[in-house]
């Protein structure tokens, strides 16, 4: 941890739709910090011996979001760049709980770029079994229910035709204002 402000000792979370960029941006901005990168999906299946889809199918969403809550919790206690779930800053309380314990960024996407980069999203069970033009239906109807819940992030970047390492770059500089 090179950080040497206390107050910057808090986790910064990635939130944003499936497919926005968190999981190749969070490295690259951990690297710049000098902090540890999380994947809350990686972190979960680790621990539950399971993947995300196998939970989703054998246990329910309401089980996932459980399991999701408790990893914030634990994740909360460190300082990494945390790339969490798309669902979890819309569930009940969790935009004010994460924008407590910690920094949160937003990746805003476009349902075009999100359908792109989630490819054929065989290990997302939300959009498991859709086709492209479903899929697509899909992530805009879920970009639209969860708008309100992502834009009450203290950064907000723009993804669309960015490179990973300038979104990376841009979120650095907003944090320095910030955290
Ligand atoms: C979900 C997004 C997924 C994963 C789960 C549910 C969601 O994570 O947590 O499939 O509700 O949008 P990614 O955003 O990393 O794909």
């Amino acid at each position: 941890m090179s950080d040497p402000e206390a107050k910057s000792a808090r986790p910064v979370w990635l939130v944003g739709m499936m497919g926005c960029g968190k999981s190749t941006v969070g490295p690259l901005l951990a690297r710049r910090l000098g902090r540890d990168f999380v994947d809350a999906d990686a972190w979960i299946e680790a621990r539950a011996g399971r993947s995300v889809r196998q939970i989703f199918e054998g246990e329910g969403e309401p089980a996932f979001r459980a399991l999701e809550s408790a990893a914030i919790d634990v994740l909360a206690g460190g300082a990494g760049v945390v790339a969490l779930g798309g669902g979890a800053i819309a569930q009940a309380g969790a935009a004010e709980r994460l924008a407590r314990l910690g920094t949160v960024v937003y990746l805003r996407a476009s349902p075009d770029a999100l359908l792109a980069r989630v490819g054929r999203a065989d290990g997302r069970p939300l959009l498991a079994g859709l086709d492209s033009a479903a899929r697509r239906a899909r992530l805009a109807e879920m970009l639209e229910a969860r708008r309100s819940a992502y834009e009450t992030a203290a950064i907000v970047v723009d993804t669309d035709g960015q490179p990973p390492e300038a979104v990376a770059e841009r979120i650095e500089q907003a944090l320095g204002g910030s955290t």
